[in-house]
């Protein structure tokens, strides 16, 4: 499977394609653990298109309500319900399927536990972003990567969205000459922002902040659009519009503790109804009482510990500097990124429609004009690029990634975009230098936080030593 193992070898072995009867006879098996929101988009992937090459064996969880909720849709999809285990009895799973690999879909502190335990088995694994939260977390995948010989892959589906593919085939191709810097801007609305601060996401201990939960996404795209590593990090972080204090000030009483049994539900437009949306009640309120996890926490709470204000500087291995800023209470949903080459600029721009996680809805969606892509050169007018789009879940990345992920005959890939625990690690390693400089106000260098990281497989640029052309003269 060429997206599991990533790399080149694991990309020749993918090259030829493999009749239908052979597929059927290599169809791998699948374990998952962790059987919330995300686990669903493997799971139908496994039911759905990639049924005839892959098998979802066994899944695992802590809370065995939605065990039984993703049995009962595997029985809808038509496919044979997984067999149902208990997170204490992860050990016991692996050893009853002996899968190819692992998913790791749990809340990303988690992931680490499950990772290490599937590697020392000798088990491949398929590990949801971030990799995990934090450097000793890192290093413990890494070290176990090691040691095992086996593979972990993550999956970084931004990578896949078209028109992002686009973008790193444009610099790839040497558009706009070397990249010298860049400027990024992301900005989550309050709708999907918000929902950040209701769920396990507002405890950084689980999350990493979104320093590390959603920034690993951005950061990872720039290493992968430079095929470049961080070297340093400067950032400043704050939580100054999810607070008590803002909730005071639009006229609330709160904080409460959460939407359904908030006195002010009438009075507060950041009142989220869970009840209200199938897949959000049956994901969350009707497995309630297993485990006392609440989806829908006020946002205003004091005790979140995540920021929602975060502006950080990266020095690249090779010379490059990235410019981030990350706010989460914005107006709108969407992105801006500009890379300064030394032949021009490329800018890319997408809005995203409003997203509330687990609902009924797709993550990342944009309507096709809202993507805008466009080359300004050095001196001259700025030209309009055609943008790639796709369609379903971010941007379209989602069914590409899962087509490389899971399908045997999946083409090489010039682009290099299956990730594994290098390119997992070199994302979050920004992140987590992020939030030690939010505590020291001090630069942090990325060697200095883990040892024995490679780099990673990162396809060809345009080089800082060549030639560049001189820009046509300016008319006056
Ligand atoms: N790539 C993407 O675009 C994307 C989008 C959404 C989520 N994610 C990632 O997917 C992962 C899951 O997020 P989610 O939104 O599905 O969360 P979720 O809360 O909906 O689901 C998490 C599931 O893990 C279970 N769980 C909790 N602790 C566990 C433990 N110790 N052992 C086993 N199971 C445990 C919970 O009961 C729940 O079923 C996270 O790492 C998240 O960052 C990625």
């Amino acid at each position: 499977m060429a997206g599991l193992v990533g790399g080149a070898a694991a990309a020749a072995a993918s090259l030829q394609p493999v009749p239908a009867q052979a597929a059927a006879a290599r169809r791998r098996t699948f374990v998952q653990v962790g059987c919330g929101s995300r686990a669903r988009m493997f799971q139908d992937a496994i039911w759905g298109p990639h049924k005839a090459t892959s098998r979802l064996a066994a899944i695992c969880d802590t809370n065995p309500g939605r065990l039984a909720y993703a049995a009962r849709r595997a029985t809808e999809a038509g496919a044979p319900a997984p067999k149902t285990y208990l997170a204490a009895d992860f050990a016991r799973m692996l050893s009853d399927h002996r899968p190819d690999a692992v998913i790791v879909t749990t809340p990303d502190a988690f992931h680490v536990d499950y990772i290490v335990r599937a590697l020392d088995a000798g088990i491949d694994v398929i590990t949801e972003k971030p990799m995990t939260t934090d450097a000793a977390k890192a290093q413990a995948i890494l070290d176990a990567v090691k040691r095992s010989g086996r593979h972990v892959r993550v999956t970084f589906n931004y990578r896949y969205a078209p028109f992002r593919t686009q973008v790193k085939e444009m610099l790839m191709a040497g558009e706009i000459g070397d990249v010298l810097s860049v400027d990024f801007t992301w900005l989550l609305n309050t709708v999907h922002g918000a929902d950040y601060f209701r769920r396990w996401h507002s405890n950084k201990a689980i999350s990493g902040g979104l320093m590390v939960h959603k920034a690993t996404h951005h950061f990872d795209l720039v290493n992968w659009w430079l095929s470049d590593v961080p070297a340093t990090v400067d950032a400043k972080g704050k939580r100054q519009f999810y607070t008590p204090e803002t909730a005071r000030r639009m006229g609330l009483s709160g904080p409460h503790q959460r939407c359904r049994t908030c006195p002010e539900k009438d009075k507060c437009n950041f009142y989220l109804d869970i009840a209200a949306d199938p897949g959000l009640k049956a994901l969350y309120v009707d497995n309630e009482r297993y485990d006392g996890y609440f989806r829908d926490q006020c946002v205003w709470r004091p005790e979140i510990s995540i920021e929602d204000t975060m502006n950080v500087i990266v020095g690249y291995e090779g010379g490059a500097t990235l410019s981030y800023s990350l706010n989460a209470f914005n107006a709108w949903e969407g992105y801006h990124v500009a890379f300064n080459g030394t032949k021009g600029r490329l800018e890319h721009s997408v809005v995203e429609q409003a997203y509330v996680a687990g609902a009924t809805m797709a993550q990342g969606a944009s309507d096709e004009d809202a993507v805008t892509t466009r080359i300004v050169p050095l001196r001259g007018a700025p030209r309009p690029i055609k943008v790639r789009t796709g369609e379903g879940g971010h941007g379209g990345g989602d069914a590409v990634m899962l087509a490389d992920l899971f399908d045997p005959a999946a083409p090489e890939d010039p682009l290099l975009r299956a990730a594994d625990e290098r390119a997992g690690a070199c994302s979050i390693l920004i992140g987590i230098a992020a939030n030690q400089c939010f505590k020291t106000g001090k630069e942090v260098k990325i060697a200095d936080l883990v040892t024995g990281l490679r780099r990673p497989d990162l396809p060809p640029m345009p080089s800082h030593s060549q030639p560049v052309p001189m820009p046509p003269r300016v008319v006056r």
